[in-house]
């Protein structure tokens, strides 16, 4: 039987494992399972599947399940969401108590308020600490080192254990503390550091407080359901092109229905706000960190060149959107002030632009891995923009059904949702309601 959720819980079982902005609300996943009249066995793709909330979901309601996202600390949480789900539960809490002694163990009578002395380091995380940490000469530009002596500890510690999956969990906890024992401003978004950081940050007794809590609400979640008969994976891949790549899984009549929620147009900037997760994993360099920004659908990091080749694109006889899309586009560069709008505003008709064109790359691709009639149901929100002085709204899910409707979808219906606010995705450009698009497969799209 799957967990009973209240309206506010969206943190149950391993929900909570780590926190991912954008992540959208577990109960919306349900609801649209319930809608589409998916039953135990059926397999769902979600290809922006980010944290894995409706991968999580899926086996909660005996639902095979196939993930993508671009982002690599993404496909990580959300295996260890699934790895989570797998485990023996005995082995889960065993190995966590194991780590949770040792740690204590190794810093036991340590104070966490003040810079530990050189010589105690090896004692705290050996003499070799830094080999054991990916990328540590940017990662010292953000950690004070008796953090990163501390960090190297429970890596050590974690990467002793005997189960990969036991190993997995336990990494996306740390992961999840890491920014706030940074010298990264909590308040803000973007990377901007304290003014007056403190020497040093209790990692550790965080780390075992919150892998003890999250393992315990996992287990709880454990014990409430029958055996898992289901099946998922998670792979890093492009949602533009994965078809290819996705071998196997790809097999046409294999997905019952596709159930995601796609990142807006100028969304959230997913690497920046997780590159300290994704240096400390290996998952990138600190040179590459751009390139993988740039690389995400709705990025906002846009070079001159490229808006002159989007905004020509725009113009130009082959615009691969429908009019209304277009004319959409048009009216927000025509809204331009070159006088009042700087340099991010002057990117946004582009940036709008090449949204729409991924995502109709993305709905061209996944149309021919579908079988005729298969349901598509995708959640996004509207937002606002402000060009020349005006307010305009960019009616994200019209223009998404529009796109759809012309890469091998048809529209079934549209429904507002009536929800309560995802994770930090409400800023002050955006409007708090989502909408829900339900489409239908033609079959062997374009
Ligand atoms: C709104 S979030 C999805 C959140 C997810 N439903 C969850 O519960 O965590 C959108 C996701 O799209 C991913 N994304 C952006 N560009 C992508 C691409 N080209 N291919 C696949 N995923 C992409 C982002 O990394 C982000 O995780």
């Amino acid at each position: 039987m799957a967990p009973v959720l209240s309206r506010q819980s969206t943190r149950y079982s391993a929900h909570g494992l780590h926190e991912y902005r954008g992540k959208f609300n577990p109960q919306i996943v349900r609801a649209i399972g319930n809608m589409l009249g998916l039953q135990p066995g059926d397999t769902i793709l979600d290809p922006f599947c980010g944290s894995g909330t409706a991968i999580l979901e899926a086996i909660h309601n005996g639902w095979n399940a196939v993930g993508i996202d671009a982002n690599p600390l993404a496909v990580q949480i959300a295996r260890a969401k699934v790895a989570a789900m797998h485990v023996s539960p005995y082995e889960l809490s065993d190995l966590t108590q194991r780590v949770v002694e040792r740690l204590d163990e190794r810093f036991a009578g340590v104070a966490f308020d003040k810079a530990f002395v050189l010589r105690s380091y090896g004692r705290l995380a050996g003499k070799e600490w830094e080999v054991h940490l990916p990328n540590v000469e940017y990662l010292r530009s953000w950690f004070r080192e008796s953090v990163l002596v501390q960090v190297s500890a429970i890596l050590q510690e974690i990467s002793a254990l005997p189960s990969l999956d036991v190993q997995l969990v336990l990494k996306t906890v740390l992961s999840d503390i890491l920014r706030s024992v940074s010298m990264q401003d909590p308040g803000d978004l973007r990377m901007r550091r304290l003014s007056s950081p403190p020497e040093n940050a209790p990692a550790v007794p965080l780390f075992l407080s919150s892998a003890l809590s999250k393992v315990d609400q996992v287990l709880r979640a454990r014990a409430r359901l029958e055996s898992i008969q289901c099946g998922q994976t998670v792979m890093v891949g492009d949602a533009r092109r994965c078809s290819g790549a996705m071998g196997d899984v790809a097999n046409p009549s294999r997905f019952s229905a596709v159930v995601t929620s796609p990142p807006y147009a100028t969304a959230l900037p997913y690497i920046d706000t997780q590159r300290f997760s994704l240096l400390l994993f290996g998952h990138v360099r600190s040179d590459e960190l751009r390139e993988q920004e740039r690389r995400m659908i709705g990025t906002r990091e846009m070079q001159a060149s490229e808006r002159e080749a989007l905004d020509q694109g725009m113009t130009g006889a082959k615009k691969g959107l429908p009019q209304e899309c277009i004319s959409f586009c048009g009216t927000l560069r025509a809204a331009l002030n070159n006088s009042t709008d700087g340099f991010r505003r002057q990117n946004t008709p582009a940036l709008v632009y090449k949204y729409l064109r991924d995502m109709a790359d993305m709905f061209g691709n996944l149309g021919h891995m579908l079988d005729p009639g298969t349901p598509f149901a995708l959640v996004v929100g509207r937002n606002t923009t402000t060009l020349g002085g005006r307010t305009y709204t960019v009616n994200t899910p019209e223009l998404l059904a529009l796109v759809a409707e012309d890469n091998g979808f048809e529209l079934q219906e549209t429904m507002e949702l009536d929800t309560y606010p995802r994770y930090d995705v409400h800023q002050a450009n955006s409007i708090r309601s989502e909408t829900l698009v339900i489409l239908r497969a033609r079959g062997n799209a374009c």
